[in-house]
């Protein structure tokens, strides 16, 4: 899939592997939504339909977890979100949700985005921050950025006379972000969207790092990047058509793609992400 949008949406004859994780390819979901049928037990929806079927369990949630979910009854309905945190305590519809990655620890709401693969976090704040490598004192941007996962790691390149913005249009998101990174003095948070607040961020960004929803960038927002001409873009995408577009919006503005790398994120499904690295010139 990732091979052919890129021949036919950017003209590169590329093939990347798309790597696993480590964990298999069963018990990997940590965040499950269910819905609730009209005698309150929760069950997943038939395909395309609202019918609510009953299951017993879930082989790609961690074993056991659901179970005890499946036994009980809610108000019919409704859904009910599972969420396994890193402690491998089950959460059912209740926050804070304690999670971990790139040696940092972050309470998050409910609602508030995190990776629904235990592995990806690291995975993806390693790759983001081995190709971003933003210089000491430097700047960087992490756009649609969360509760600042990428920001933590670039933090720690540019260092306290550096700096970095995070730009979340969950207000709630840059809450958590905040609380869990208030050691970090130079990362500045703004919640609202990217589209809107990207032309009034100050500076010149060494870094642009960007992980939008499946829609990706497009051309308003290529353009809006490039024109403040970075060095280096780190492009984190789950669709491969949308990245493969935007890194043809790119090359025309002379970023190449430099680098790209493609993980079995959601394993037993078609989806996968990836990360790629633009480079100027
Ligand atoms: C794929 S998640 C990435 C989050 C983070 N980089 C991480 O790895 O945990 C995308 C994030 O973008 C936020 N978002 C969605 N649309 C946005 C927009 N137009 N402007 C800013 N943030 C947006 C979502 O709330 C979500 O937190």
């Amino acid at each position: 899939m990732l091979a052919e949008q890129l021949q036919r949406l950017a003209g590169i004859g590329l093939r990347v592997p798309v790597e696993e994780l480590p964990g298999g390819a069963l018990g990997w979901r940590r965040r499950v939504r269910l819905a609730v049928d009209e005698t309150g037990h929760a069950g997943l929806r038939a395909h395309r339909s609202h019918d609510v079927l009953p299951i017993a369990d879930c082989p790609l949630a961690p074993a056991g977890t659901l179970a005890p979910v499946l036994e009980r009854t809610f108000e019919p309905g409704r859904e009910v979100e599972v969420t396994v945190d890193a402690d491998d305590v089950v959460h059912v519809d209740t926050g804070p949700v304690v999670q971990r990655a790139a040696g940092r620890e972050w309470r998050l709401s409910p609602g508030v985005f995190w990776q629904v693969h235990p592995a990806l976090p690291d995975t993806l704040a390693a790759v983001v921050g081995e190709w971003a490598a933003a210089p000491e004192g430097g700047v960087a941007w992490d756009l649609y950025g969360g509760v600042g996962l990428f920001a933590s790691v670039l933090a720690g390149q540019v260092g306290p006379t550096g700096g970095v913005t995070v730009v979340e249009s969950s207000r709630q998101a840059v809450a958590d972000g905040r609380a869990a990174l208030a050691d970090l003095t130079q990362i500045g948070w703004r919640a609202g969207r990217v589209e809107k607040l990207v032309g009034s961020l100050d500076g010149q960004p060494d870094v642009i790092v960007a992980d939008p929803p499946r829609k990706g960038l497009g051309r308003e927002l290529v353009d809006a990047l490039c024109a403040r001409a970075p060095q280096r873009i780190v492009h984190v995408a789950c669709d491969p058509a949308a990245l493969a577009r935007d890194v043809s919006l790119f090359a025309a503005r002379g970023y190449r793609l430099e680098k790209l790398r493609a993980f079995d994120a959601f394993p037993m499904t078609h989806h996968f992400e990836c990360v790629a690295l633009l480079v100027a010139g």
